[in-house]
């Protein structure tokens, strides 16, 4: 499971099926032939994936067949792009990082592409590279099972590294910043340390392993997820944790992606849902994923108006009447109702006291541009369905499954 937001705001997300997703769309991308497990959307429309199949691919809307950048000889850990585009890295289960200077760009309507490379491979660790990081100057550092972290430097053909951190158990992963490293390891060890290797802070608690990190740079926030579900939130300007609360009913917290605003947080779980949750109002929410109706489990034979549901509003919205301890107020008897009526609810100030009755025209505009455009202000993550049939069969549904009886 990997999670990325690319430099345009669009969401990109790989799960245990084989492909990748670019959203709102979605747009699937497709080339693996397993699950991708690592990704870096910094070139958006391209994304850059890894995976199960040890390959590194480019995807691209615009390409027919997915270019290979490299096949490893083991899973891919962690992809990263360096800040002028001109250096892809990529960190492999076998031990090696390849890093792939890019020598010739395809022209598309969006973005030059990366086309041809010149591969080095880059040699030291003693087991898994599990994830790898540029700094703003170009520095790379990676992070492998070996339970160290290395800082490699030097030219084209001669670049050579040096242990910057020796912890005693495997690294996870990393966050390179241009003051700090952070990094998170299977016994639960969450450190940040400067560039001298010495270390700035410990936020390490009883949970174990950590598997996500996201570092949001103008908001100074630093996400964290672990094997138990729980998302910690640090302030690295004060180096405090803000909130540290359970996301996850069930399973761990495998990936995590702030949007470009910071203001909302990605989380991938075991269930192949993503959950968009404003990071305000994260200690708010009940936790979510581990339901009996998983989406992977039901996908198939769900019908779509069902299927944009639970992927899209089950997470904050009930069905059925009286209070919910969801995020939003019930959708039950939502057609026909004045907005920011649900009694009991603690509306934000454009919905309450609202002229807005709810109804196909409604809601189908309200996700058509946004709840962001057509309520502004509104607690609602901004959110678009961006096909005119999968708002009409959302509305479709929410009409038979909303009904007041
Ligand atoms: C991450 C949480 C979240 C998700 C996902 C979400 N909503 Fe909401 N929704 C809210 C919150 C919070 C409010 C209350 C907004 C406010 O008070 O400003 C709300 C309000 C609403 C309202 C107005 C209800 C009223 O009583 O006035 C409707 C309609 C609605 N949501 C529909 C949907 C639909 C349909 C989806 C899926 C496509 C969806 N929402 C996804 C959190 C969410």
């Amino acid at each position: 499971m990997a999670l990325d937001v690319s430099p345009d705001g669009r969401l990109a997300s790989a799960s245990f099926d084989n492909s990748v997703g670019l959203w709102p769309g979605p747009v699937w991308l497709e080339g693996h032939d397993a699950a991708v497990t690592a990704l870096d959307a910094s070139q958006a429309p391209a994304v850059l994936s890894g995976g199960d199949d040890f390959r590194v691919l480019l995807l691209h809307p615009e390409l027919e067949t997915p270019l290979e950048i490299t096949k490893h000889k083991g899973k891919i850990g962690g992809i990263a792009v360096d800040a002028t585009s001109d250096r892809i890295a990529s960190a492999s289960w076998d031990g090696s990082i390849q890093l792939h200077y890019v020598v010739k760009f395809l022209a598309t309507n969006d973005m030059p592409v990366p086309l041809d490379f010149r591969t080095f491979e880059l040699l030291g660790h003693r087991s898994n590279v599990t994830s790898v990081g540029f700094a703003p100057n170009g520095t790379l550092y990676s992070a492998s099972s070996d339970g160290t972290i290395r800082v490699w430097e030097g030219p084209e053909t001669g670049t050579t590294s040096r242990v910057l951190v020796k912890h005693g158990f495997g690294i996870n992963e990393i966050v390179v910043t241009e003051d700090w490293t952070a990094y998170g390891a299977v016994d639960g060890a969450t450190r940040v340390i400067d560039h001298d290797g010495q270390q700035i802070a410990d936020f390490t608690l009883d949970r174990r392993p950590i598997l996500a990190m996201d570092y949001h740079a103008d908001t100074g926030q630093l996400a964290v997820g672990d094997g138990h579900g729980y998302i910690m939130m640090i302030d690295t300007a004060a180096w405090k944790i803000t909130r540290d609360f359970r996301a996850m009913r069930k399973g761990p917290v495998w990936a995590l992606a702030f949007s470009n605003d910071g203001a909302i947080i990605h989380v991938g779980g075991i269930d192949d849902v993503i959950y968009a949750w404003p990071v305000a109002l994260l200690d708010q929410y009940d936790p979510a994923g581990g339901d009996a109706r998983s989406f992977l489990r039901d996908a198939a034979s769900m019908p779509n108006g069902e299927r944009q549901f639970m992927r899209k509003c089950s997470i904050c919205h009930a069905l059925e009447p009286g209070p919910s301890r969801k995020a939003g107020p019930t959708l039950h008897a939502v057609f026909g109702r004045r907005a920011g009526t649900v009694p009991g609810y603690r509306y934000s100030a454009i919905l309450d006291g609202s002229e807005i009755v709810w109804d196909e025209t409604t809601i189908d505009a309200l996700f058509d541009i946004g709840p962001d455009h057509y309520i502004p202000g509104s607690k609602m993550p901004m959110q678009v369905i961006a096909k005119p049939s999968d708002r009409a069969d959302l509305v479709a549904f929410l009409k038979t499954a909303t009904k007041g009886d």
